[in-house]
């Protein structure tokens, strides 16, 4: 059962800073469950989490069919695993949660059951709020059984006064065009017909007749006391129908907030191929759900965790909408992809200096040492270095046929447009060893690809290459004009290439 908190921490507004106990704006690289350890209790508003789920469609970390995504299966082999790996962590959001926090739990129906159990029992179960319905796709018709088409994002508090700002849903055009019948001549404004009254009489104001008409002789009652009434009928806003029936009270379309916003959840498309916010990445979640659950859980300048951040899209909702944030990801692909896309989406800058005054963002505990990327998964590490040459990894891990990643120089670019990069045939390939030494075998390796390639320039990374290597290079480039450009860790690490290309 969840244990109360007696004091909540206290965030204090300091230079530049929202919270005089921890630092916002930050992309924290590494194991969530090290960096909760690292936050104080009682500090975050808001947590939304997105763990990678118990099941075959979602197991990839990251990047879908990839051998991360194996490694995940492994570790996850079944749903009871996957709920030990979890609960720790949940512990230590629960932890981290302010008293009037709130957390929400995104997963599918794999798991579901068993999350929810598990969070009943961190959170306590009178802390469950709801379970949100997620409409992410169409049934497929090749399926045997009932289609699973949505997900589920539990949602928890951390106490009963929890911050709370009520979303509507706009009213759909047949809900309007069957109820809002009625157009003001001369506003042009849509408006329906609603009751001036209700069943059932009433001892005070509104059981009193009005304008002649006597509600209480009629079983009934006004819906405001005669004064009010008054005023309304000054600004327009009674209908008094010709054959002297009941006054009726116009409802305008516009001043209507729409509907209360229930738990199922059908009007956000999931990211298709042809989203603007797509960065090709399988897990990533529409902004606008991640707009609608920080708009209700939380106000203007509160904290927002993602402890799962992936490619960072609560991050930006919460950017956007003006509220502290802090990102936590065990993948540093992940991370730089997320820190471009603060970048590139919100105008940020990544920049420590500007960070201590209150503006741009940070970056935390990337494997930025020669001995640190050697302890990356080699799948990590391609990424890595892919991206630190400003290129775009092959997400086909299997069967890549020797390119673990291209860089379409600038100057090639077209006009963006979806799908084009597929066409684009100005490309230089990418080969990614994790080698102590590369040799001359791999040298002829990656001059075979670029031969069957055809490309004019290839780039090679490793931590070193052997002077058979080098001299390999030179004869290729004499025979064929064709050029590899040998770079070491170090040579990108130096020039902090990475960094700025991230
Ligand atoms: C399903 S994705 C999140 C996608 C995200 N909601 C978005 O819209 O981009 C899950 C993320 O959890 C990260 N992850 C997995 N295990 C982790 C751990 N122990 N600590 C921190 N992050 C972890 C993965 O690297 C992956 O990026």
């Amino acid at each position: 059962m969840a244990k109360k908190k007696t004091a909540e921490a206290k965030t204090a507004t300091v230079a530049g800073k929202p919270s005089a106990i921890l630092d916002t704006r930050v992309i924290y690289c590494g194991d969530n469950l090290e960096q909760l350890k690292k936050l104080p209790d009682n500090c975050i508003d808001l947590i939304y989490i997105d763990p990678p789920f118990n099941s075959n469609r979602n197991y990839e970390v990251f990047w879908g069919e990839t051998k991360e995504k194996r490694a995940f299966d492994d570790r996850h082999a079944s749903t009871h695993a996957y709920i030990e790996f979890m609960r720790p962590r949940c512990v230590e959001l629960h932890r981290v949660l302010k008293e009037t926090g709130s957390f929400y739990f995104h997963c599918d129906w794999h798991a579901s059951h068993y999350v929810k159990q598990m969070l009943d029992q961190i959170f306590g179960e009178n802390q469950f709020q709801t379970e949100l319905i997620w409409k992410r796709t169409t049934a497929h018709g090749d399926t045997r059984g009932y289609g699973h088409i949505t997900d589920s994002i539990f949602f928890y508090t951390f106490s009963d006064s929890f911050t709370w700002n009520r979303q509507n849903r706009p009213y759909s055009d047949e809900h309007i065009e069957s109820s809002y019948r009625q157009v003001d001549p001369e506003t042009g404004k849509r408006f329906m017909l609603a009751d001036l009254t209700g069943a059932g009489t009433r001892n005070g104001e509104t059981g009193l007749p009005w304008k002649g008409i006597d509600v209480t002789a009629k079983n009934r009652h006004w819906i405001r006391p005669p004064t009010e009434l008054d005023k309304m009928d000054s600004k327009g806003l009674i209908y008094w129908p010709p054959k002297g029936d009941m006054p009726r009270y116009k409802k305008f379309l516009d001043e209507d907030k729409g509907m209360p916003l229930d738990n199922i959840w059908t009007d956000i498309p999931a990211i298709g191929s042809q989203s603007s916010e797509r960065l090709g990445y399988p897990t990533q979640k529409p902004l606008a759900l991640l707009d609608r659950i920080i708009k209700a859980s939380s106000n203007e300048n509160d904290i927002v965790l993602d402890a799962f951040c992936g490619c960072g899209t609560a991050l930006v909702a919460a950017e956007n909408l003006n509220r502290q944030w802090i990102g936590i990801d065990i993948s540093p692909t992940a991370c730089r992809v997320m820190a471009k896309r603060m970048r590139d989406v919100c105008g940020m800058k990544e920049d420590d200096k500007l960070w201590r005054i209150g503006r741009g963002f940070v970056v935390r505990d990337l494997p930025w040492s020669e001995k640190k990327l050697r302890e990356l998964p080699p799948f990590e590490f391609e990424n890595w270095a892919v991206i630190a040459l400003g290129g775009i990894p092959n997400k086909a891990q299997v069967g890549d046929m020797g390119i673990d990643g291209r860089i379409y120089p600038v100057s090639a670019v077209p006009k963006k447009q979806a799908g084009e990069l597929e066409f684009m045939d100005v490309w230089y390939p990418i080969q990614v060893k994790q080698k102590d030494k590369v040799g001359r075998p791999d040298i002829d390796n990656f001059e075979a690809v670029m031969m069957r390639e055809d490309r004019t320039k290839g780039f090679f990374v490793s931590f070193d290459f052997s002077s058979d290597a080098m001299s390999e290079i030179q004869a290729f480039f004499k025979k064929t004009g064709k050029s590899i450009i040998a770079l070491t860790v170090k040579d990108i690490l130096d020039e902090q290439i990475a960094y700025k290309l991230a």
